[in-house]
């Protein structure tokens, strides 16, 4: 509630010359700005290894700003009074000393400091230590933490208690930018702000839900991160799952931090630890290989990276909920790089009905489906039967339709914000709703951890699959064998 809010006054951006900054801190923070929605004295400082005055860092960031702004949202007015609010230092985190001259730099932080953190996760410990150490830990700072946070549970919980001995969990607010998107909270709205869903939203009334993240990108001039890390960890572990807890958790009684994050922990210690046995028909990977993406002709996922590699880079996983409400409903998710098309989607396929009373009269039904597309487009569509127009002397003919609500549409007037701007305004005003707590992540890696093993234990490779496709064949197995086809149109 904005009466509960507390912002601060200083931020400051770990990670401010990089690849995220440029491309979504720099320009959140300028759209928040430009909306008068930043505490009025609210100072930002950059820090990173590079050795940048403060005026070189401004002008990099209204470079990033020219290049990543949309052309109506450049006002040259906002932009150089935004850049006003820049300062740089640079900063070695393996050197204690350089937190006393970031210290200096920020000057009184007694009003309050928020830290944006994304750094290697060997960088994690002493960055802590060194902020500690320079007495930018105490009671009115907080702290941002992007991924990767560990790269299984052990390495998660080493970085978790690192930050934990200087900063509790209360002011922690670990990043999944999948909550900042609108349509994500959308899920929300839907589920919790109309009745006619809930009745059915169970494994009574829900045959199976699938949960798709394709990207039509590359490695991205990531590979030193990516391949280290695959599609599981880098899209699985974190966005798909707080979908499908968004998906399937119970109602929580208020909109607020413990309520919420308290029901998704709950789906996460509910989804079913796969054995090793289990691995193998319940997963499928796959590594891009050479083929076309939009018309454009592009590499191997191995030509890119210019090694051997065993990464994948496409996974689809049939995976279940052992709870009462959803016993016996399949999940499937999948994610991929290089994929026919950008889409994220959630669709969800209600049971047929009981009966069909036009069977006899050749009609034909499909069970219902609710497709929750969050991009490029945003919008819920309900797809129901519907009868063709026609005087039906040769039979009743049925056909699917959709029920569209465009939220493009509806709510053309209103810009659509980039993930981060709601969750750096979250992070200054100190609402944690749409921040991960640390019992979800644990619980995350848990049943990630299970799946790798399985991998390891079976010695499963990725198939190959071309760029461009919806990645290897034994993917659509996955669901067909259950007779249930991934939506793809
Ligand atoms: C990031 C992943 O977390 O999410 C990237 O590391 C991926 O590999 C990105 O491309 C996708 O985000 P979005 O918002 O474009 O769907």
């Amino acid at each position: 509630m904005p009466g509960t809010r507390q912002p601060l006054d200083k931020l400051l951006l770990f990670g401010a010359t990089g690849d995220l900054s440029q491309r979504m801190l720099l320009p959140s923070l300028y759209g928040l700005d430009e909306d008068g929605l930043l505490p009025d004295d609210m100072t930002i400082t950059g820090t990173a290894r590079t050795v940048f005055e403060d005026d070189a860092f401004r002008k990099f960031a209204r470079e990033a700003l020219e290049k990543y702004l949309p052309e109506e949202r450049k006002d040259k007015a906002k932009i150089t009074a935004f850049l006003k609010r820049l300062n740089y230092q640079a900063l070695d985190a393996t050197k204690a000393d350089h937190f006393k001259d970031l210290s200096d730099e920020l000057g009184d932080t007694s009003k309050g400091l928020a830290i944006f953190l994304s750094t290697a996760p060997s960088l994690f410990e002493p960055t802590i230590k060194g902020l500690d150490g320079a007495g930018l830990a105490h009671g009115n700072v907080r702290i941002g933490l992007e991924k990767p946070l560990g790269s299984d549970l052990a390495s998660s919980r080493e970085i978790n208690d690192a930050v934990a001995r200087v900063f509790p969990e209360d002011r922690i607010f670990r990043i999944d930018h999948y909550l900042g998107k609108e349509t994500v909270q959308n899920i929300l709205a839907l589920r919790f702000g109309n009745s006619f869903f809930e009745p059915v939203w169970n494994a009574q009334g829900i045959d199976n839900v699938q949960i798709t993240i394709a990207e039509t990108v590359g490695l991205e001039d990531r590979a030193g991160y990516y391949d280290g890390a695959g599609a599981l960890r880098d899209m699985v572990t974190n966005h798909i799952l707080q979908l499908v807890a968004l998906v399937a958790m119970e109602p929580p009684a208020r909109y607020d931090k413990d309520s919420i994050r308290d029901e998704k922990a709950k789906v996460f210690r509910s989804l079913h630890i796969m054995t090793p046995e289990e691995v193998p028909h319940n997963t499928v990977t796959g590594q891009y290989g050479p083929g076309a993406v939009g018309g454009e002709i592009v590499k191997g996922y191995l030509d890119e990276l210019g090694k051997p590699s065993t990464t994948e880079t496409f996974v689809a996983i049939k995976t279940r909920i052992d709870n009462w409400r959803w016993q016996g409903v399949p999940f499937y998710l999948r994610t991929g790089k290089r994929m026919a098309v950008r889409r994220s989607e959630i669709a969800i396929q209600f049971k047929p009905v009981p009966h069909s009373m036009f069977a006899g009269r050749g009609g034909l039904l499909q069970p219902n489906k609710l497709i929750i597309r969050l991009q490029p487009e945003e919008y819920i569509q309900m797809l129901v039967m519907a009868k063709e127009p026609g005087l039906d002397r040769d039979g009743i003919h049925l056909r699917e339709v959709p029920l569209n609500l465009s939220l493009d549409a509806e709510f053309a007037g209103s810009r659509r914000r980039i993930a981060y701007e709601r969750l750096l305004l979250d992070l200054i005003e100190g609402d944690q709703t749409l921040f991960v707590r640390r019992d979800e992540v644990e619980a995350q890696w848990t049943w990630t951890d299970a799946i790798r093993a399985g991998w390891v234990a079976n010695d499963m490779k990725p198939k190959s699959y071309a760029s461009g496709s919806w990645g290897p064949s034994t993917s659509i197995a996955l669901t067909e064998r259950d007779g249930v086809t991934w939506q793809d149109d």
